[in-house]
C-alpha cells in the first residue's frame, strides 16, 4: 500500500475521516507522540495495528474521543475519574475505567479486559480529526513495535511506509513522551504508568491518594482483578480434534463450533479472537463443557499474537 502524507486542511481531515470509516490506519499528531488509529469499535481495523506495527502480543490500546462526554459513552466515571477529568482533559493523562459493554467498542482493544483507557489529546490536530471522525479512536504509538516513539511525521513514514494507508502532517509534538495513566478506584488512584502529566500534578489535585502500581508498560490492576484475560474454562491450544468434554474453536480448514476464520486469514481471527474466547466461555458453561480447544494457529503476522495470548490463558492458574 502507498502511505499518503495529508496536511491538516479541509480536505486533509475529510480524507483521514474516511480513512478511519472504511477500517484502514491514520498515524496523527497528539501533544504527546504520533499515534497510529484505528476507528476503535471496528475489530478488524484494530487488528491491522497490530499487524502494521508487528506487535508480538495484544496489550490493550488506548482510545481517543474529543472530550468527557463522548468518553462516558464508553465507560463508567466515578467520583475521581470525574475529578480527573475535569482537572486534565484535554491533555496528557489517560484514565483507566470500566467499560460499559454494550457501548460497541471492539474486544480486541481492551483485549478482553471489562476496563479501558481513555485519552482526551489537546493537540489541535486530533482534536479536529476526532471531530470529524465523531467516535472513538484507538491509538498505540506510530512505530514499528520494539522501536522508539514518533514526534514527527517522518519518523512515522521511517518505520511504517508502506503499511499504514496515511500520516496527518502536524509537524513536531511538545510533550514528547507518552501520556501518563492512571487507574482511579474508589478512593484510590492507580498510577499505572509516569508520562506527560507529573505525578506531582495529579497528588496535589487529589492529595494522597496516588498509589504507584507500576512504571512497567504492561497492565496491571489492583487486588483482585486480572491483568489479563483469560477464560474461565481451561484452554487446550494447537487442537486438531477436540476431546468429548471440549468445545472447540476452529481456524480454517479445521472445524469447530465457531471458527476464529474459514479461510484462514490471520486479521480476521485476530479481530475475532477476544469475543469468540468469551462466547466459547459462556456456551462451555451452558453445555457443561469444561474446557475450550483451539485449532493451532501459525506463527506468522498476526499469528504471533494471537498465539502468545492464547499460551497466557492457557497456562496454569495460579
Ligand atoms: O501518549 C499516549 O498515550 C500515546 C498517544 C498516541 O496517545 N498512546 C499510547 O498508547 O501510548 P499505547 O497503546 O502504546 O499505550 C497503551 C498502554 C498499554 O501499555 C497498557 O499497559 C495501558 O495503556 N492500558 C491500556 N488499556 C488498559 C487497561 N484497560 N488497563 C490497564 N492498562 C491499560
Ligand atoms: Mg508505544
Amino acid at each position: 500500500m502507498e502511505t499518503q502524507t495529508l496536511r491538516p486542511d479541509d480536505q486533509g481531515f475529510a480524507r483521514a475521516r474516511d480513512i478511519l470509516r472504511d477500517g484502514g490506519l491514520v498515524a496523527f499528531p497528539t501533544e504527546t507522540v504520533y499515534g497510529l488509529g484505528a476507528d476503535a469499535c471496528n475489530s478488524t481495523a484494530v487488528a491491522k495495528i497490530y499487524e502494521a506495527k508487528e506487535r508480538p502480543s495484544f496489550n490493550p490500546l488506548i482510545i481517543h474521543v474529543a472530550n468527557l462526554e463522548i468518553a462516558q459513552r464508553f465507560a463508567n466515571f466515578g467520583t475521581l475519574a470525574l475529578q480527573l477529568a475535569d482537572a486534565f482533559w484535554p491533555g496528557p493523562l489517560t484514565i483507566v475505567a470500566p467499560l460499559k459493554p454494550d457501548a460497541g467498542l471492539s474486544s480486541l482493544v481492551t483485549a478482553g479486559l471489562d476496563t479501558v483507557a481513555i485519552r482526551v489529546p489537546a493537540h489541535p490536530i486530533s482534536q479536529m480529526l476526532l471531530a470529524s471522525f465523531d467516535g472513538a479512536i484507538a491509538a498505540p504509538s506510530a512505530n514499528p513495535s520494539g522501536s522508539i516513539s514518533p514526534t514527527r511525521a517522518a519518523h512515522v513514514r521511517d518505520g511504517l511506509d508502506g503499511r499504514i494507508d496515511a500520516v496527518l502532517n502536524g509537524g513536531k509534538c511538545d510533550v514528547g513522551v507518552e501520556s501518563t495513566i492512571v487507574m482511579p478506584s474508589g478512593d484510590t488512584c492507580y498510577l499505572l504508568r509516569s508520562g506527560g502529566v507529573p505525578a506531582e500534578d495529579i497528588q496535589a489535585l487529589i492529595g494522597n491518594q496516588l498509589a504507584v502500581q507500576s512504571n512497567s508498560d504492561a497492565p496491571r490492576s489492583p487486588g483482585q482483578l486480572e491483568s489479563h484475560y483469560a477464560p474461565n474454562a481451561r484452554l487446550r491450544t494447537d487442537v486438531s480434534i477436540p476431546n468429548d468434554d471440549e468445545h472447540m474453536i476452529g481456524f480454517g480448514d479445521i472445524e469447530g463450533q465457531l471458527n476464529l476464520s474459514a479461510s484462514g486469514n490471520l486479521v480476521e481471527a485476530a479481530a475475532n479472537l477476544f469475543d469468540y474466547l468469551h462466547m466459547a466461555d459462556e456456551d462451555a458453561a451452558t453445555l457443561g463443557k469444561k474446557k475450550i480447544a483451539i485449532a493451532p494457529i501459525p506463527m506468522q503476522g498476526l499469528g504471533v499474537a494471537i498465539n502468545d495470548r492464547l499460551k497466557r490463558a492457557s497456562a496454569p492458574r495460579s
